[in-house]
């Protein structure tokens, strides 16, 4: 399966990792200052196609509703699906 970094990186990931994970590994830039924990919010993004993951207990205190409303997430947070859209923030 694989997804891809906007603006045209597609990488090849597993369900089991998070698309931070799937960036770094890939050698892709998302900034992560917590390291995944679901506290900084540095690595929010916009994801396209999630197929409606929930988002978790830590989005939804980090994440403002204007953000969530644009489709913004934490890349730490969220695990890949096939043909899934990252979106820089701007
Ligand atoms: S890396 Fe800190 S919230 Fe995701």
């Amino acid at each position: 399966m694989q997804i891809t970094f906007i603006p045209g990186n597609s990488v090849k990931v597993t369900h089991e990792q998070t698309v931070l994970q799937a960036a770094l590994d890939n050698g892709l830039h998302i900034q992560h200052t917590c390291n995944g924990n679901g506290t900084c919010g540095t690595c929010k993004v916009r994801i396209l196609g999630d197929e409606g993951q929930p988002l978790t207990e830590k989005e939804q205190q980090i994440l403002s509703e204007h953000e969530i409303k644009m489709g913004y997430r934490l890349a730490c947070q969220v695990l890949c699906t096939d043909n899934m859209e990252i979106h820089p923030q701007h």
